[in-house]
């Protein structure tokens, strides 16, 4: 009998929700067709704005982020068209998985699982192999924890006027410095169950005046996710067909409040707990998993010698009620994952590290209880006292 046992989630997705915002949410009776849920809509999509740090139209759909992908690849590309797609990793499979769907020729620029695609390899790809629609990648690639470089791509392929660059920043919002009007991020896709610290249910994206044109040329078929269509919509405070209405005025919610501590200070958080994480891992002789260019998002960690990463997750899931993330496909059993993005602070983090430290020695890996721990509070204090002093307010 351990006690009490709270369930914590230290997932990239679900993450802990703003409950404040949900609250609110959740109370309230709601249709659609009226001024005050127009008022809603209007207001959200300028926060969403904000938010993606552009003066781009941003659309959004009652989907998984997986929805606004496949409107991406669906308003973008004809049958026939070929792109480039930068893969490293399962979401980096989902782009290829997804021009396969449409008909599109994908070539594609692959790195091993827990490095990042190559910017140069990209660049040889866009010279020798175009013309391409698009190019697609990830600002963040969850699945091994590695982020990429995706302002050396934006210039890149801001000089080929018939190629947009499609970046899924489902991980990357929030906890990266992006910057898509200035680095020429055409399509910037984001999901509500990230850092944006809702449930699942919704997905968003910026579109750039060079996307919206090469969208108007697009033969594919569409639907629902029609991002023209949204576009025109929105700007009327409406959508086109049932918004999820709750999940509309979380996020309205939500994203005040990150206007309010600030864009910036949300980023900066996510990076002081993977620096931190990273540190507390070294401490306790464990390896990251990404060879190099960590992401913020998601500190993807290598289970030690001869044990498999199931059982520190089963023995964090049963003991403390913690609940972190396995590999996927082939990286499962061997990895482990650790969350930074959205609703968590520094209690979280060493709590889970001081947690992780038990559950290490139970399954086998010896380790001096508070090494981690120690770590983890030096590179808090670091971060902090260098830090400017932010607006963020407890809730
Ligand atoms: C980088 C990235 N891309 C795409 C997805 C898919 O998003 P969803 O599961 O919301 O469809 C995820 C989900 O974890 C992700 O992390």
């Amino acid at each position: 009998m351990h006690g009490i046992i709270k369930e914590r989630l230290f997932t990239p997705g679900p993450t802990p929700v703003f409950m404040e915002a949900q609250v609110r949410a959740v109370t309230r009776d709601l249709h659609h067709r009226t001024e005050d849920f127009r008022q809603v809509v209007r207001e959200t999509v300028d926060l969403l704005r904000y938010y993606f740090g552009t003066k781009n139209d941003v659309v959004m759909f009652a989907s998984s982020g997986t929805g606004a992908m496949e409107g991406a690849v669906a308003n973008l590309c004809s049958p026939g068209d070929r792109v480039l797609v930068g893969t490293a990793g399962k979401f980096g499979e989902r782009w290829l998985a997804l021009a396969q769907a449409y008909g599109v020729e994908a070539v594609k620029v692959e790195s091993p699982y827990g490095q990042p695609v190559s910017i140069e390899e990209m660049k040889r790809q866009l010279e020798k192999s175009g013309p391409f629609r698009a190019v697609f990648i990830q600002a963040t690639e969850t699945s091994t924890g590695v982020s990429h470089d995706v302002k050396a791509l934006g210039s890149l392929v801001s000089k080929y006027p018939e190629t947009v660059l499609v970046v899924d920043a489902i991980t990357g919002l929030g906890t990266t410095d992006l910057r898509p009007d200035e680095w020429g991020l055409d399509v910037v896709i984001g999901g509500s169950q990230k850092a944006t610290m809702m449930p699942p249910g919704l997905a968003f994206a910026s579109v750039s005046d060079k996307a919206w044109k090469t969208m108007e040329k697009s033969k594919s078929p569409r639907f629902y996710f029609d991002y023209a269509k949204e576009r025109k919509n929105l700007a009327k405070g409406e959508t086109a067909y049932t918004p999820a209405t709750s999940l509309v005025v979380s996020l309205h919610g939500v994203l005040s409040y990150i206007k309010e501590i600030g864009r910036e200070t949300l980023i900066a958080n996510a990076a002081m707990l993977a620096d931190a994480t990273r540190q507390a891992a070294q401490a306790l002789r464990l390896k990251p998993f990404a060879a190099s260019s960590p992401a913020n998002a998601v500190t993807a960690i290598c289970a030690p010698e001869g044990l498999d990463s199931g059982a520190i997750i089963k023995e964090l899931r049963s003991r403390f009620g913690a609940i972190i993330a396995n590999g996927q496909g082939t990286m499962k059993g061997k990895i482990f994952r650790l969350a930074h993005l959205g609703y968590f602070d520094a209690v979280d983090l060493f709590a889970i590290v001081a947690a992780l430290e038990i559950a290490l020695n139970k399954v086998g890996h010896k380790v001096e209880l508070g090494s981690g721990v120690r770590a983890a509070q030096e590179t808090y204090l670091k971060h902090v006292d260098s830090a400017e002093p932010h607006r963020a307010g407890a809730r």
